[in-house]
């Protein structure tokens, strides 16, 4: 690991701390200061400030055969105080011939620990600008890590193209630069390539020349100053759409044949690209914007500037083939990473420490955007289960506050989570809804218009906020974003006259964290009488409040149109009026109410009785999001009762509970119903084929053969769901079948499903036989190793997988990019709901695993800890629910409940 400014000033901290006493932690106790805002000195990174690079032209030739790489390099640089050396990033890569200004010689040291290349000349450089240049090797690596290769297969036999992934800290791999993305430099670049290769770059192509022997050169027009982790290079046997929209030109590239898959992404772009230009109030930037269809590489997608990169699977759109989900998904994706266009590319985050300000942004963005293109799908709604996994993560011992501090490459990997992402995201939301959308959309053109080409931190982003709104808004952010977890409301209420007067009280919220430190935010509540549109707004700014509600009559509820990241404790008779009013409640409140009370059971602060007796206040819902929130919630509470006597009995009543909802979607689309039933009905029919519904194994089988004679006979949307239903009580010739349809598909959508599906097989010869693909070439390295994530889940052989990970953790870990590599830990274990079992997966780690590894293994270890502390508290009122409420006929399931009750 690297030795950084910050640990430095850490260790001085701790020496402090330990020769002054218990004074001076008194002292910073007061909350800490806030974060400055931008400023090039100040800003944490690893590298020297003293000479600057001010443009790149790097000439880079990758050999599709040996898969490696030679290219050149001239850097521009401004020295500003006198040196003798030149620290620059680099990583597994070979660098001669440093030259300063073309004729004095430098001495190069590569460190690889750090991950630099050091530069030493005879005498110290002036200051003033300067030309370094230099040799380099290097490779082509199989995950998507720098400059990466992807074997795909089609009708002429298996082709390979080229692709790059930077972010965060992986474009030292393709050639030397100052890898930090404080440091904005235009870069020129130029590969050669084989004659029938495409290429595409961040900017336009400027000259292609031919340069004999089967090759040529191909130069893109210079980007302007942007970071190290934007550049993109991908080239292979290409094909694109082309298109144009507000003076920029548009295309979607993909391997050859599959271009017009790439429509809809258009589609989407051309609705996208104006809206963004008028919302951040500057246009865009780049005189073309490329989206790049990739058949590997990675199972999302990077806002690499001017050339997006996407796994195929969520950029490609078959009408005939594809479902509702992955329409939306792309969508979804393409909003995210459009909009990191302006966020995040215009304008950067200093330092990986401000991350969630490129991520929280562009994914509360994308839902914006896709709201406002397609209202239909109600994904406001459906986003409170994108919260609720950040709320889960953030009331345990290990989260963190959305800003923290980042030292060294796995840090910075790390720091793409569900707090960055989904609480960034939740936040920015509430305060939206404070602000008003009008204030707040001002700021971000304040902000826009300020930092353009420039980087910042989140002071500077609160700045703009204030200006614009006139709100102390800093004093309100901070909390949210310096502090880790959040509040739980407990409100009372008491008539008094006509009025009811409201008690409130606020708490960190936390599961399975007994010690976690006493916190207090500045919590913006809404709140409003149950059938009234009138919404009341209160932000409390102490630990208690009153305040008042009009009317006595109906029940009051909070965090009205679940805006709000925190959750609601409802006490008194106020929790019982508001289930007996449940469908007169709009429906965010319903999706709020029912998430805020499962929350509360996870923290044993409620039963589980209260929450299933709300779910069954719901059974005549018809919304996605309610229904979607209760299935996830069925889901956890079946894996918790995993090996459990009382699966069967609580299966039967999951069952029951589904039956209303499943007799109004059934198995066939009607002509003109809203998307959302589409996905409704998927939702439903893959949770009862869960849940044992024979009707639905059968009718799911049915479907399958069917398919498997005349694949036009399964509509897409129910392909998912017959898909994993049938892979779950496979035998082993529909496992082969499953197989060999996976094998042969060239569509990566289809490819995911297959394997998804024959991965959940419950039968543990076949899952051995999943676990043995795991290791194999045949598919892409990355959705190869999520197999064994698919067989501990679905597929519920959590031993098995646990096993078999542990005797292969090196080769699965290989597998993987460096970006990615930890987090697979995780979901390695998350299936286990037994404390000992997070006690073996941290001691496997602490002897196996290098240290960056472990703060994911912990993450993991936690959450196996809170399930098992989940499961001994409440299962037992589980089976009695279940045990009380559904007639088990016979069998192990009837002996079981007559126990219970
Ligand atoms: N910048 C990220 C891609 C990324 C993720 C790079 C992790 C390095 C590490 C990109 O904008 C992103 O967030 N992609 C998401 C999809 C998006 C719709 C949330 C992804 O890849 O999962
Ligand atoms: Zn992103």
């Amino acid at each position: 690991m690297r030795v950084f400014r910050e640990k430095v000033q850490v260790s001085m901290f701790r020496q402090l701390t330990g020769l002054m006493g218990l004074a001076i932690i008194a002292l910073l106790a007061v909350p800490a200061q806030a974060e400055p805002k931008f400023s090039f000195a100040t800003t944490p990174g690893q590298l020297p400030r003293d000479v600057i690079p001010t443009r790149y032209a790097v000439e880079i030739t990758p050999d599709p055969k040996s898969l490696s790489t030679t290219g050149t390099e001239v850097i521009d640089i401004e020295v500003r105080k006198p040196t003798r050396t030149v620290v620059l990033n680099a990583l597994n890569l070979k660098v001669d011939q440093a030259r300063l200004d073309g004729r004095l010689p430098g001495a190069v040291k590569i460190d690889p620990v750090k991950q630099t290349a050091t530069i030493t000349f005879a005498r110290p450089i002036p200051t003033g600008p300067h030309r370094l240049s230099l040799n380099f090797a290097g490779q082509v690596n199989a995950q998507a890590e720098g400059l990466y290769y992807v074997r795909y297969k089609t009708d002429k036999g298996e082709k390979l193209m080229f692709g790059t992934q930077m972010e965060p800290t992986d474009a030292r791999r393709m050639f030397p630069l100052w890898d930090e993305p404080v440091f904005r430099t235009p870069f020129a670049l130029t590969v050669k390539l084989p004659e029938n290769f495409k290429a595409v770059s961040n900017m336009p192509v400027e000259r292609e020349k031919r340069l004999g022997g089967g090759l040529k050169s191909i130069a893109f027009a210079p980007t302007p100053k942007m970071p190290s982790y934007l550049l993109v290079l991908c080239a292979g046997e290409l094909e694109s759409l082309e298109d144009e929209v507000a003076g920029v030109k548009i295309g979607v590239v993909t391997t050859e044949g599959k271009s017009q898959n790439g429509r809809y992404a258009q589609e989407a772009l051309k609705k996208l690209l104006p809206y963004y230009n008028d919302y951040f109030g500057v246009g865009y930037a780049l005189p073309k914007l490329d989206q790049i269809a990739i058949p590997g590489g990675f199972s999302g997608a990077m806002e690499n500037w001017g050339g997006i990169t996407y796994n195929e699977a969520i950029l490609l759109y078959d009408p005939a083939r594809s479902s509702q989900s992955t329409k939306e998904a792309i969508f979804n994706v393409v909003a995210h990473e459009v909009a990191h266009q302006w966020f995040g590319n215009l304008v950067t985050m200093a330092w990986w420490d401000n991350l969630w300000l490129n991520e929280g942004f562009a994914s509360w963005m994308d839902t914006k955007a896709t709201d406002h293109f397609n209202p239909e799908w109600e994904v406001w709604l459906r986003a409170s289960a994108a919260k609720n996994f950040a709320m889960q993560s953030d009331a345990r011992s290990t989260t963190h506050p959305i800003q923290q501090p980042v030292t060294d490459p796995a840090q910075a990997a790390s720091a793409f989570d569900e707090i960055t992402y989904q609480k960034g995201e939740a936040f920015i939301r509430m305060l939206e809804a404070y602000l008003g959308e009008a204030k707040f959309r001002d700021g971000i053109r304040r902000y826009m218009k300020a930092h353009t080409l420039s980087n910042t931190t989140t002071a500077d982003l609160w700045a703009a906020l204030e200006e614009a709104s006139g709100q102390p808004v800093q004093a309100i952010a901070a909390g949210w974003t310096e502090q880790p977890g959040f509040p739980v409301v407990t409100v009372s209420s008491r008539c008094e006259g006509d009025k009811q007067r409201l008690a409130l009280r606020q708490d960190r919220f936390t599961v399975n964290d007994p010690n976690a430190k006493a916190l207090l935010w500045k919590v913006p509540i809404t709140y409003g009488a149950v059938g009234s549109d009138k919404v009341e707004s209160f932000l409390l700014a102490e630990k208690t409040a009153t305040t008042t509600a009009e009317g006595c009559g109906a029940p009051v509820k909070l965090n009205r149109g679940d805006t709000g990241y925190y959750r609601v404790k409802y006490e008194g008779n106020l929790f019982e009026q508001l289930k007996q009013n449940f469908s007169r409640l709009q429906t965010a409140d319903r999706v709020n109410l029912l998430s805020d009370t499962w929350a509360l059971v996870q923290a044993k602060q409620a039963g589980a009785r209260d929450y299933l007796s709300l779910a069954e206040a719901a059974k005549d819902d018809t919304n996605l999001a309610v229904w979607q929130q209760i299935l996830a919630t069925l889901g956890e509470i079946d894996r918790l009762q995993i090996g459990q006597p009382g699966r069967e009995p609580f299966q039967a009543y999951a069952r029951s509970l589904l039956q209303p909802v499943y007799q109004r979607v059934g198995w066939d689309a009607q002509p003109g119903e809203p998307e959302t039933t589409g996905l409704l009905r998927s939702s439903v029919l893959a949770s009862l084929g869960k849940f044992k519904d024979e009707a639905v194994v059968a009718e799911a089988r049915r479907r399958f053969e069917a398919f498997v004679r005349t694949p036009e006979s399964l509509a897409p949307n129910l392909r998912p769901p017959v898909l994993s239903v049938v892979g779950r009580y496979a035998d082993q010739a529909t496992y082969d079948q499953l197989l060999s349809l996976a094998r042969k598909t060239q569509s990566t959508e289809e490819k995911r499903n297959y394997y998804a599906a024959l991965a959940g097989a419950l039968d543990p010869k076949l899952a051995q036989q999943t676990l043995a693909l795991s290791l194999k070439n045949e598919e892409e390295p990355n959705l190869a190793t999520n197999l064994v994530l698919q067989v501990a889940g679905s597929g519920e052989h959590r031993e098995m997988a646990w096993e078999f990970a542990k005797q292969n953790y090196q080769a699965l870990l290989d597998k993987r990019a460096f970006f990615n590599r930890y987090k697979y830990l995780p979901g390695l274990v998350a299936n286990f709901t037994e404390a000992e079992r997070a006690q073996e997966f941290e001691a496997f780690a602490k002897a196996n695993l290098p240290a960056e590894a472990l703060p994911e293994v912990s993450k993991g270890a936690e959450f196996v800890r809170a399930s098992a502390g989940i499961k001994e508290q409440q299962i037992g009122e589980v089976d009695s629910w279940a045990c009380s409420k559904t007639k088990v006929e016979g069998g192990k399931g009837a002996q079981f409940c007559l126990g219970v009750n």
